[in-house]
């Protein structure tokens, strides 16, 4: 296992360093130009909260590579169960066959999951693939083609779920046609009211007017199969509704038997502080879907359904590699280790110790325009200007860059906004070095912006 140095995080060379650049060198040869490098960081290992790039230098990692090592980096018990599935068996496909590791993973996420009805899960390998499985689950059980979503929302980027997308006009660019069946509706994000209100005299007419302006007129309800939510809108902006959005959502999609289709893939596996965020505010979804974290960084996905929805004939849906029995043995693991190394606790204790520390600073910086969030994950807004609340986001990436600089991993959501996702083992002394790097980038750019 990697061994860090006592002071974190430790730079041996600015980065990227001599390694990382041959690297790059190679990379940019190689591999496709369609995804988006947010800083030159070459990573070799990774332990707990902590990455070492090619050339020594550790990183505290604020990212959890993407929001996925809840447990952080190669977990020994997550690593033991990997090693030893691996010797056993690696593939036999769940969809043509039988296995032990999938039955008993499949298992604990009902069980964990909100909702105390009968359910059934179907495995796949990315969250795209797990929305996806929830919009074919949606359409076979309704026989309705319509969904709902967000503006803002991210889902995936196969054709379905990048219908569903709708948060950058570069994920859809040039890609027309997608699934027509989609209206978008505004999320609730308060700090940019789509409609210019303000919370609570606006009584939620983000709510009603789903139901006024969409449904009673273009959109409806009983050609509706499914609205897709995020419990908090991750790739958006990490935007947070406020407390009683969600009851009063469920309640006008039941009026109207419209399913909830709660995506935790960013948000599950206590991210949040509760295993997922839909609990903050007692809802209970009709299917839920997982990836990310669900399995420590091995790829899978999971659609848990009420079971009466996945009613679906056989042969209806399936795949090869979905539901990987290695991938499902690390999976038991980051729930045991979540369930004993208290890490929900951890989350909302640490998350809270986090959010004073950043309103602290918002107190002191004008370019901190917003901070929100619940658990470890939590977002830093940035602005021109407070009054106009003019998004910044070449500010955010100089912040971004030094924070790299000085060994701290970091990524943006919406157009301006900083995401907070360290794992959820991170201790208060980690946070703070990890702060104080933040602090400083913050203050620089913000004296620049005067
Ligand atoms: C909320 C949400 N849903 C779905 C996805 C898509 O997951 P994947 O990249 O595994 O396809 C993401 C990825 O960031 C996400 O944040």
């Amino acid at each position: 296992m990697l061994r860090l140095s006592e002071k974190l995080p430790k730079i041996v060379v600015t980065p990227p360093g001599p390694k990382a650049r041959e690297l790059l060198k190679r990379d940019a040869n190689v591999l496709s130009g369609s995804v988006v490098r947010w800083y030159p960081l070459v990573v070799e290992s990774g332990t707990g909260c902590v990455v070492r790039d090619v050339d020594g230098n550790e990183f505290i990692d604020f990212n959890s590579g993407l929001v996925v090592l809840a447990v952080g980096h190669s977990h020994p018990r997550v690593v033991k169960a990997i090693k030893e599935q691996a010797e056993k068996l690696i593939h036999y496909s769940w969809t043509d066959f039988y296995y032990k590791p999938i039955i008993d993973f499949g298992t604990s996420l009902t069980e964990i999951t909100p909702g105390t009805y009968a359910k059934k899960v179907f495995f796949s390998n990315s969250g795209a693939e797990a929305n996806e499985a929830a919009m074919k689950a949606a359409r076979w059980h309704t026989r309705n083609p319509l969904f709902l979503a967000y503006t803002g929302a991210f889902h995936g980027r196969t054709f379905g779920t990048l219908s569903l997308s709708s948060s950058k006009p570069v994920h859809r660019r040039h890609f027309f046609p997608l699934i027509p069946e989609v209206t978008h509706v505004p999320y609730p994000y308060c700090y940019r009211c789509p409609f210019g209100l303000k919370y609570p005299e606006c009584n939620m007419w983000c709510v009603d007017f789903i139901e006024e302006e969409v449904l009673k007129k273009f959109h409806p309800p009983e050609d509706t199969a499914a609205m897709f939510v995020e419990p908090i809108q991750g790739e958006g902006g990490y935007v947070v509704p406020p407390d009683d959005y969600f009851q009063r959502l469920k309640k006008i999609l039941d009026k109207y038997n419209i399913l909830m289709i709660d995506d935790e893939v960013q948000t599950g596996m206590g991210r949040t502080g509760k295993w997922f965020a839909i609990e903050h505010w007692g809802v209970i979804p009709d299917i839920i879907t997982l990836s990310k974290s669900l399995a420590s960084g091995l790829p899978i996905g999971a659609t848990i359904s009420r079971a009466e929805i996945m009613d679906w004939e056989a042969g209806s849906h399936a795949n090869t590699l979905g539901g990987n029995p290695v991938a499902c043995m690390a999976g038991l693991q980051v729930i045991e280790i979540i369930n004993e190394e208290k890490l929900l606790e951890n989350a909302t204790r640490q998350g809270a110790y986090i959010m004073k520390r950043l309103k602290e600073m918002q107190q002191k910086y004008q370019i901190i325009g917003d901070v929100r969030g619940k658990g470890l994950m939590i977002g830093v807004e940035f602005v021109k200007d407070r009054e106009t609340k003019e998004p910044a986001p070449d500010e955010t990436l100089d912040i971004l860059n030094k924070c790299f600089k000085r060994g701290l991993a970091l990524i943006t959501a919406g157009k301006s906004t900083i995401r907070i996702v360290p794992p959820l083992i991170i201790t208060k002394d980690l946070i703070d070095a990890g702060l104080d790097v933040f602090e400083g980038a913050v203050k620089e750019v913000s004296s620049q912006l005067q």
